[in-house]
């Protein structure tokens, strides 16, 4: 339970399910299955809900205009009690739904038991949670937006900046650090749509379903659908209640999303390092060690990257909880908010700080450029050269084999040998080989549409900018 009060004077007879039963909850068992600590968190999207269902009844004439109108500013009343911190959660009455629905009858009185007709707890949670969801995404997709903006002007400002390309994590080509962050860009794009895809299923209105049935009473769904803003009502009362696929997409959305800021935070956990020191993060980023004075640790992205560990967790408990029930609502399904908030919390957090941090990083050129030019990396320019000269691919690879090894022994990179050095190896080798051995040749020579060429990152990052507005 968070910041709210509690209180647990409600006894088994007022419970509102109380009816049938003779001896009270065990108190164990009440706390046990309780999810009210949890669930109150939904309070806005259930009042939300509840004003919606009360309109639609009063139109089709279950309530009158003046219980509808009691009802409305009731509720009304218990959302600014609750928001002032006022409002008493009672463990007790078990759950958000019924915590609210009691407090409206304390009230307003009698038509507060009104409200139920015609829904049940079970509908009445599967469109709590659809809402509070689209909203969520909706405030992921800004965030979203926000580093993906960010990554594309860094990568314009980087589309020159020349660092090595990487394969088994040893130096393969040359690429451009715009490029490199287009990669990453690439990746969220992705995410980005996996998560519109998935706001048109949580879109849709399970209000109505009732406990599993369907009900009597002569409810007009479509209505409440559109003063909530869903796309549509849902067609099946038993699927509406019982299953929660639309959770386990969002996190499945999720799980891949942080996977890519994982592998993005461990790149630029190396690139911080002394050892590879290709990049600055600001210290607003970092912090110290409290006995290595020297130290200025990567925080942001490390806990970026630990923190996906949780959301692929919240995923397969999602999957696991749904797996083998049977139809329709059991109460599995109070397992599925703990996973679900955590989810969105983590996800929330973890794309702000990226969000903010991505536009402050600052490459270090020239140490990118000496790695570049340290690993032979323009040993498939020589190749390539080669073969545009006429000599068959293999026997270029063993050329271009025998050259590096004479580089290894000399200690020195194929574009610091001379003419004659490399004349070695193959009378094919004139004086323009050094146009494609320099960095910037290299990188300049894969002028296609996704190649590494500045001139293509710059076009990159322009189709990207047209294709968000
Ligand atoms: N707290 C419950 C949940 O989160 C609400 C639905 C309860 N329905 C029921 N029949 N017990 O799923």
């Amino acid at each position: 339970m968070t910041d709210q009060k509690n209180s647990d004077q409600a006894t088994s007879s007022e419970k509102p399910w109380g009816g049938r039963f003779s001896e009270p909850t065990d108190a164990f068992v009440e706390r046990f299955t309780a999810s009210v600590g949890f669930d109150q968190r939904l309070y806005h999207h259930d009042i939300t809900g509840s004003i919606a269902h009360a309109t639609m009844l009063a139109k089709v004439g279950v309530l009158t205009d003046d219980e509808r109108d009691q009802i409305i500013e009731g509720l009304n009343g218990v959302k600014a009690d609750i928001e002032a911190g006022r409002f008493n959660w009672s463990v007790s009455l078990e759950d958000v739904h019924m915590n609210i629905e009691a407090a409206l009858t304390e009230r307003i009185g009698i038509t507060g038991k009104k409200l139920h007709t015609g829904r049940s707890r079970n509908d009445q949670v599967a469109t709590d949670i659809r809402l509070y969801l689209r909203d969520e995404i909706d405030v992921i997709t800004e965030e979203l937006t926000r580093l993906q903006n960010g990554l594309l002007d860094l990568a314009e400002r980087e589309a020159d900046t020349i660092m090595p390309g990487f394969t088994h994590l040893q130096t393969a080509q040359p690429v451009t650090f715009g490029h490199h962050l287009l990669a990453w860009y690439e990746m969220l794009v992705r995410d980005g749509q996996r998560l519109q895809d998935c706001r048109k299923r949580v879109n849709i209105m399970p209000l109505g379903a009732a406990a599993l049935a369907g009900t009597t009473y002569p409810i007009d769904r479509n209505l409440t659908a559109e003063l909530l803003g869903f796309d549509r009502p849902t067609e099946n009362s038993l699927d509406s209640v019982s299953d929660r696929d639309f959770a386990i997409e969002f996190c499945s959305f999720a799980a891949l999303l942080m996977t890519h800021l994982s592998r993005f935070s461990e790149e630029l956990v190396l690139w911080t390092s002394a050892q590879f020191d290709f990049i600055d993060l600001p210290d607003r980023f970092c912090t110290g060690s409290s006995i290595m004075p020297q130290k200025k640790n990567p925080d942001v992205p490390e806990l970026v990257r630990g923190k996906t560990g949780r959301v692929n967790g919240h995923l397969i408990s999602l999957l696991t909880l749904m797996k083998s029930q049977p139809l329709a609502y059991n109460k599995d399904n109070q397992e599925d908010k703990e996973p679900l908030f955590d989810t969105v919390d983590t996800v929330k957090g973890c794309l702000k700080a990226y969000a903010d941090m991505i536009p402050a990083i600052r490459s270090k050129a020239d140490n990118m450029r000496v790695a570049a030019k340290s690993g032979f990396s323009t040993a498939t320019d020589l190749a390539d050269y080669l073969v545009k000269k006429g000599v068959p691919f293999r026997d270029a690879h063993e050329i271009v084999g025998k050259s590096v090894a004479f580089g290894v022994a000399e200690g020195r990179d194929l574009s610091d040998m001379t003419l004659e050095e490399l004349q070695q190896f193959s009378d094919f080798i004139t004086e323009d080989v050094f146009d494609v051995l320099t960095l910037e040749g290299s990188v300049q020579a894969r002028n296609h549409t996704g190649g590494t060429a500045p001139e293509q990152v710059r076009a990159a990052v322009q189709r990207a900018r047209a294709a968000r507005t």
